[in-house]
């Protein structure tokens, strides 16, 4: 599932005609935009999700996430602009073939669980399939798949009151994927929860992905859940995409000062690889050998169990690279720059 925005732009409010950019910048269409009364909440957005990636959308309160994540499957209607779904436009598709394609490709976690109080897990979980018009008897089999999936087994017959938040979440979680969706949607889905919880929810989701590949847009307003989850971060700022790359890119290469305080309280060594600062080609004699995925924590980890040269392989077992201890320091300090 390939997800494409083009010159995407949600206006809220005002007259919507407004926004056609005919050759005018970006900012003049915005101060229009405002001086008709609108809000603009997406300007100009050019995205590209490939199958099977994690993207994580980051940005402060009222940023865009929300509305973002929710023009992708038009829930929030684009003002103008293009969202494509393996090529096909969504803008071009009636409502029957855009309520079609939701069910069968595309489901969604809310942050608030959004749980129907008076039905239980089994009841939560298999509803998706429900409205699609499944039979009762094939919709209980995949909702019970679903709920061992998440770690529920046992608790099929309790009602959302009866468990804590990370296994009302999980329910939620469970619900999202009896579809089989193509593309989960995931809009803060953690954020309710307390850190420790928050952390087992983050690594279960990461077990989920390993094993399921969906291409998944995940939100936050954290960055050290960004980065442990997505393989791309687009970090947004009223509206406007300010950058897009992996956590390491932008950690080392913030685009400005909104984007590096996102990332002020981040240990950096745990995210910077090593391989920006290893020497080329295989050292006569080494102690250990890492991955060249390896962060600079890992490094000092081998270097603090006594290693003094940390050679570095492709994947193939070719050491293509090493590391003296010695040289250590100074990458920390590059790194913390
Ligand atoms: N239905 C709406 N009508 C008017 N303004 C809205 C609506 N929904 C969101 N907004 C505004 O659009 C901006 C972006 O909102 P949202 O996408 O929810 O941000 P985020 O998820 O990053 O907090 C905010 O300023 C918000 O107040
Ligand atoms: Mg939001």
């Amino acid at each position: 599932m390939v997800i494409e925005c083009q010159q995407l732009w949600k206006i809220y409010g005002g007259r919507n005609a407004a926004c056609a950019q005919d050759g005018r910048t970006v900012e003049n269409v915005i101060e229009e935009a405002e001086r008709a009364g609108g809000h603009v909440a997406l300007a100009d957005i050019n995205l590209r999700i490939e199958t099977g990636e994690t993207l994580v959308i980051m940005g402060l309160s009222g940023s865009g996430k929300s509305t973002l994540l929710r023009c992708l499957t038009r829930l929030v209607e684009p003002t103008t602009g293009s969202v494509s779904f393996d090529g096909t436009d969504l803008m071009k598709l009636n409502r029957s073939e855009l309520l079609a394609l939701r069910r069968s490709k595309m489901s969604m976690v809310f942050q608030n669980f959004a749980l129907l109080p008076n039905r239980t897990v089994l009841g939560n979980v298999e509803l998706p399939l429900e409205i699609q018009g499944q039979d009762a008897k094939s919709r209980r089999t995949r909702a019970l798949d679903m709920i061992e999936l998440v770690g529920l087994k046992s608790r099929e017959d309790f009602f959302p009151h009866e468990l804590s938040g990370g296994q009302q979440q999980r329910v939620g979680i469970a619900r999202s994927l009896c579809s089989n969706p193509s593309l989960w949607l995931l809009d803060e889905p953690f954020s309710a929860l307390d850190p420790l919880i928050r952390h087992e929810m983050q690594d279960e989701l990461l077990r989920l992905q390993s094993s399921l590949s969906k291409t998944v847009v995940f939100v936050t307003h954290d960055f050290d859940e960004a980065a442990r989850i997505g393989d791309r971060i687009a970090i947004l700022r009223q509206g406007r995409l300010i950058q897009c790359g992996t956590a390491e890119d932008i950690v080392y290469s913030p685009a400005d000062a909104y984007v590096k305080a996102f990332t002020a309280a981040v240990d950096r060594s745990r995210i910077i690889k090593a391989q920006r600062f290893i020497e080329p080609g295989a050292p006569a004699k080494m102690d250990g050998v890492l991955p060249l995925s390896a962060t600079l924590k890992d490094v000092s980890q081998a270097f603090g169990t006594g290693a003094s040269v940390v050679g570095f392989h492709d994947g193939d077992r070719n050491v293509v690279g090493f590391m003296r201890r010695e040289n250590l320091g100074e990458a920390l300090v590059q790194a913390a720059l």
